[in-house]
């Protein structure tokens, strides 16, 4: 089937998190349209548990790709993906990309085979997240910790707030106090709010970490899955799609009108 050329493309998560799988996507297919989706009445998602998860993102998935015909969606959520991503794919008719932690990657690059998994508490907990470990990383020691103040310090900083480093100190914290924590020189940003904040984690590291995550891949991915594929000539405003509108969204206005997206809407 031939695809229009305003055919969007379908970002999804719980808040702004996507938004790090945006840019390179955008970087690379500039002309796409392009609608974000954010599930700001579950948000959070990371303190859920797995059936509220597994309910929730095909139902509304569902609902988007019907509203919006998208070519292609993205669960741009490491949680949805590593508890959701196959129940999605069954439900649509159109082609998904999930979002799952980057332990390959981290395990080419580590020199120490120490690294850690910092995603939320519902991610890392995932047996996804131990297959990974035990296929890319078994000569490693993988540690792991959830944060789900680190989610937050993501939306905040987008809202343009004033940030508390101890958020970001914390976090790693909770890698670096576990066993084997001090070799540690690789961290995986298993949750898409992560890369957002990645300045504040550098700067609240005691020493040089190697940071990884899967933007840069999906992105690619998405260019290869629509390789052929017709855009539009030039570029036009996205659109930000909320599953709940409250005075948050009015603050993130800058923040995602960088991203290209300028109209809002609600789902
Ligand atoms: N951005 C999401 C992830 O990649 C979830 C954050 C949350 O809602 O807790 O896991």
């Amino acid at each position: 089937m031939t695809v229009a050329p305003d055919a969007p493309l379908l970002f999804f998560d719980s808040g702004v998190g996507g938004l790090s799988i945006l840019g390179p996507t955008r970087a690379a297919l500039p002309n796409a349209h392009v609608v974000y989706a954010a599930d700001s009445a579950g948000f959070p998602y990371g303190t859920k548990s797995e059936a509220e998860i597994a309910a929730r993102v095909p139902a509304l998935l569902g609902r988007l790709v019907e509203r919006y015909r998208p070519r292609l969606a993205v669960i741009a959520c490491n949680t949805a993906s590593t508890i959701a991503l196959s129940a999605v794919r069954a439900a649509l008719d159109v082609p998904v990309v999930g979002t799952v932690p980057a332990i390959k990657p981290a395990a080419l690059v580590s020199r120490s085979r120490v690294f850690g998994v910092l995603g939320t508490d519902a991610t890392v907990r995932q047996p996804y997240v131990d297959r990974l470990a035990a296929e890319f990383g078994a000569d490693c020691i993988v540690l792991r910790h959830g944060s789900a103040a680190l989610v937050q310090l993501a939306e905040a900083k987008l809202r343009g707030e004033v940030l508390d480093p101890a958020i970001a100190r914390d976090a790693l914290a909770g890698l670096f106090d576990q066993p084997g924590g001090d070799r540690m020189d690789t961290v995986v940003l298993a949750c898409t709010h992560f890369p957002l904040v990645e300045a504040e984690l550098a700067a609240a590291s005691p020493r040089p970490l190697h940071f990884v995550h899967g933007g840069e891949g999906i992105a690619r991915r998405i260019a290869y899955l629509t390789q052929g594929q017709r855009w539009p000539a030039e570029r036009r405003a996205g659109t930000a799609v909320f599953t709940r509108l409250d005075e948050s969204v009015g603050l993130l206005a800058g923040a995602l009108a960088s991203y290209g997206l300028e109209r809002v809407e609600v789902l």
